[in-house]
């Protein structure tokens, strides 16, 4: 699972139709099953995170698996050397797949390519999160009843977004028309090739005129300076706030991947309001991460699981 590139429309389907069962399966007083039992798996960590790996360990742990865990500093690995030898070392201790996250794009595939496990993408540098567009396409088509034909407007630093990439790839698959709208640095012309029916605008109302979906970006605070942008233009430019969500359709949903930074990316209001699907996208990303680890770690045949029966 290293990206949402190469998969097709049917992949995703069938792994969110997977997911199903899990999702309802959160809601259990008892949240444990065996399915996993016994086998183990290893999440390795290059680069900090919070969410997405207490989500892979609860997700792991949750099907009845044991966890691995690594969590180094992305300065003490920069040698592609360094990582191809970390892994080894957990796969030597026979781990059944390898969760991996890593500031260096394309690093999960590279590891793939030299290991026997399944390796799973937790987020590479700036190319994919392939889990995040996931548990996104899941919770869309959760609250508005479908995937297909919406209008999504993604806001903010779409350039250096993993999150981005992989939604918009996920999502023009779908036949999303996606409207990418941030600070003209952020948003560069060249983006419009990742798909097709790309829009760009640096115009924050024009970009939310009609949207279905608003998808909001982490802002990474070192990223905003003067000269070339102050944390107080940019919240003028593009914060979300009530007033803007209103150009919106009255039903849009307004999603965030977190970790959310109130009052630079997104307004309070909003992200607590009852359009935000902010807390669900966290749910749903343990049900996307236990269908697929289920998936890949017991190469169980296609019946959907049924957690009643464990
Ligand atoms: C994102 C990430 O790390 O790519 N967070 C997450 O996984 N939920 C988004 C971000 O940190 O900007």
């Amino acid at each position: 699972m290293l990206g949402i590139e190469d998969l097709t429309r049917e992949q995703i389907s069938f792994i969110l139709d997977q997911a199903k069962p899990f999702q309802e399966f959160q809601r259990y007083p008892l949240k444990k099953l065996a399915t996993l039992r016994g086998k183990t798996v290893a999440v390795a960590f290059f680069e900090s995170s919070t969410r997405t790996r207490i989500s892979f360990t609860t997700a792991a742990s949750r099907l009845g698996a044991d966890t691995m865990a690594l969590q180094a500093e992305s300065s003490s690995l920069k040698k592609g050397e360094s990582l191809i030898d970390t892994v080894r070392t957990l796969e030597a201790m026979r781990p059944d797949a390898i969760v991996i996250r890593h500031a260096s794009s394309g690093a999960p595939e590279f590891v793939s390519q030299r290991l026997e496990i399944p390796v799973l993408n937790a987020g590479d540098g700036t190319h994919e999160h392939p889990t995040q567009a996931l548990l996104d396409a899941l919770t869309i088509r959760d609250r508005k009843g479908k995937l297909e034909g919406w209008n999504v407007t993604i806001l903010g630093d779409i350039l250096h977004s993993r999150v981005a990439r992989s939604n918009i790839h996920l999502l023009s698959k779908f036949g999303a028309r996606i409207t990418m709208c941030g600070p003209a640095m952020w948003v560069p012309r060249e983006l419009t090739n990742l798909a097709p029916d790309l829009h760009i605008t640096h115009r924050v109302e024009e970009a939310l005129e009609g949207a279905d979906v608003v998808m909001v970006l982490r802002v990474q605070t070192e990223r905003i300076h003067e000269p070339s942008l102050a944390a107080d233009e940019y919240i003028f430019g593009y914060q979300l706030t009530p007033k803007r969500l209103r150009l919106a359709k009255p039903d849009a949903l307004v999603m965030h991947p977190g970790p959310i930074v109130r009052g630079l990316e997104i307004d309070s209001t909003v992200a607590d309001g009852p359009q935000s699907a902010v807390l669900e996208q966290v749910t749903n990303g343990l049900a996307v991460r236990m269908a697929l680890l289920y998936h890949f770690v017991s190469r169980a045949p296609v019946d959907a699981p049924h957690p009643a029966k464990e």
